[in-house]
């Protein structure tokens, strides 16, 4: 008689837990970015390393999150900070060894952390093997196919193939010297010259990246954050823009680079290759020994620029990404009214695709919130001015207490907790950012928020590491460390910590999809999720609301007087009903 096997039925629910850790702990999580060239140094040569960001692990567990997103670590040339890899599967050894990475991962699972990897599918180094083959073996080379090689325009190929600028400054081609010493091709690269785009409509392409995902899920990571990742197919024909006006268009239009249709078809075969390694749960999976990290929820999170929070969703149908970043919500203003319709517009753009929202205000591309809510509304994700500290330093804090309320993901950005404002005053010489050196592009003055964090009052680096850093940090940051903020009431680092806490403690607070708008003063936003409260006073002046109940978390000084509250200027307040 043959035996009947019953399916797994943990295999098939969305909220199974092993050992309490959900699958789709992801759809609400708390996931901090490290940029590990400036978290923590461990071996004194000025850069951080993995070793540095294992033995921090600690600290992020006692803050709160639940993963960590590791910016690349890869081997690279650092032309764009390891964002020009040159081997996918390799660490760079300026970070490390893959036994590090290694270390690192498997102490994060023991901490009850997951660890998020990068992963940079649109471009890959100059210096990677195939490109370096490419232009050794001339025109005509096979290799060259995988990436966009194309003969110039004019009667001695002397012009740019199309018209398309780099994102960074300048053309986006260049033009190579071939092997017997003449002038030749032109290469395609959306960002420096050093980071040559790959041609994701040749196999071989395609092949190879779902080769890398697999060493990696094989390291036993917990997901991908996927560089670029509304890049990766340009329109056929690569078609002149036409306007010499590409720069102001981006961000606004569907670009012949950006955001084509064809990428949907590459993540529904990246998704397959997860839900594989997702779908290990079962009685004869490894969960039986308590490895819950394998037991599934393994994710990807799209970097993807698009138009619409509309477009953003595309990426995150259920046959494609777990998440995208909110962009939308990153680049609005501290202003009720424009936050909350970026707050309905993504909780609306999300429910048809049954993807969590995902909230973020910092990253290693953009000048700090503290620093951009210290300026003048209006002057965009890249400020060169440090603007009015105390405002920008009370609205961050303010904005991130309200972000961290919302329904779904929130994202953070290494030393947000801190309050640390960017540094804008960076002497030129000490520039790394390579948009910097190119003129008009887009970016350019990320250098400021790269700063290496401080950990420690005094001593070299402030705890960054024995050998100074890679980036002088103010003489002004002992004061903002990790050190001098913890066990202080009403520092920042505190107030993140209790707000994760809450935020943990609260059922619910960051699931679902849904919250009450509550009627407010005007420059006010106010809204209840089942017994909890938000109230976020985004006005220069103090205001009267009833009380909600019982102050939970606030990130001023909140008056309370017969039922009713005075909420300071620039301050969020979060209350429970419950007693
Ligand atoms: C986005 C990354 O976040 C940024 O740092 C990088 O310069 C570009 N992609 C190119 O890889």
């Amino acid at each position: 008689m043959s035996q009947q096997h019953t399916a797994a039925p943990a295999t098939d629910s969305a909220t199974a837990t092993v050992a309490g850790h959900r699958r789709d702990w992801w759809r609400e999580a708390v996931i901090y970015q490290v940029y590990p060239r400036s978290f923590a140094d461990s071996n004194g040569d000025g850069m951080g390393d993995l070793e540095g960001v294992r033995s921090r692990l600690p600290y992020l567990r006692d803050l709160g999150v639940d993963a960590v997103w590791l910016s690349p670590f890869y081997a690279s040339p650092q032309a764009d900070a390891g964002y020009d890899v040159a081997d996918y599967r390799a660490v760079d050894p300026m970070f490390g060894t893959l036994l590090d990475a290694d270390a690192l991962i498997r102490e994060a699972h023991g901490l009850g952390l997951r660890i998020i990897v990068d992963l940079v599918p649109n471009h890959s180094s100059d210096q990677h093997e195939w490109f370096k083959r490419a232009l050794a073996e001339g025109p005509g080379s096979p290799l060259r196919e995988r990436y966009h090689f194309r003969p110039g325009k004019g009667a001695a190929g002397e012009l740019p193939p199309n018209d398309w600028e780099s994102i960074f400054g300048g053309p986006a081609w260049t033009r190579v010297t071939e092997p017997d010493g003449t002038p030749g091709e032109w290469y395609l690269h959306l960002f420096a010259p050093e980071q040559p785009d790959l041609n994701w409509e040749h196999p071989a392409v395609g092949d190879e990246f779902r080769s890398i995902l697999r060493f990696w899920l094989d390291m036993g990571v917990d997901g991908f954050r996927i560089d670029v990742a509304h890049g990766l197919v340009k329109a056929e024909g690569l078609p002149d823009l036409g306007s010499g006006e590409q720069l102001k268009l981006l961000g606004n239009d569907v670009m012949p680079f950006f955001d084509q249709d064809g990428v949907h078809a590459i993540y529904r075969q990246w998704r397959t290759i997860l839900d594989e390694y997702a779908n290990k749960m079962g009685p004869e999976g490894p969960s039986s020994e308590g490895r819950w990290w394998e037991t599934g929820g393994r994710i990807f999170v799209a970097e993807a620029w698009t138009p619409t929070v509309e477009r953003t969703a595309n990426y995150v149908r259920p046959d494609e990404l777990h998440q995208a970043f909110n962009f939308q919500y990153l680049s609005t203003a501290w202003d009720a009214t424009e936050l909350r319709t970026v707050i309905d517009g993504t909780l609306e753009a999300m429910r048809p695709v049954g993807a969590p929202a995902t909230w973020v205000l910092s990253n290693h591309d953009v000048t700090r919130h503290a620093t951009r809510f210290a300026n003048p509304a209006g002057l965009g994700t890249q400020i060169r001015t440090a603007g009015d500290r105390e405002l920008g330093l009370r609205r961050a804090r303010a904005a991130t207490l309200l972000m961290l309320a919302l329904p779904g993901s929130a994202y953070l950005y290494q030393g947000e907790e801190l309050g640390l404002p960017d540094v804008v005053d960076l002497p030129d010489e000490v520039r790394q950012d390579p948009a910097y050196f190119r003129g008009e592009g887009q970016d350019g003055f990320r250098d400021g928020c790269r700063v290496p964090i401080p950990w420690t009052r005094t001593g070299s680096s402030y705890g960054f590491g024995d050998g100074g850093s890679w980036l002088p940090q103010p003489a002004s940051w002992g004061e903002l460390s990790v050190e001098a903020q913890t066990g202080t009431a009403g520092s920042t680092l505190e107030l993140y910590r209790a707000a994760l806490a809450a935020r943990r403690d609260q059922p619910d607070l960051g699931a679902g999809d849904t919250l009450e708008w509550l009627r407010a003063p005007e420059g006010v936003l106010a809204f209840r999720r089942g017994e909890f409260v938000c109230v976020a006073n985004t006005t220069g002046e103090s205001v009267t609301t009833p009380a909600y109940g019982r102050v939970l978390l606030a990130s001023g000084e909140v008056a309370e007087t017969g039922g009713e509250a005075k909420v300071p200027a620039d301050t969020t307040v979060w209350w429970t009903a419950a007693v």
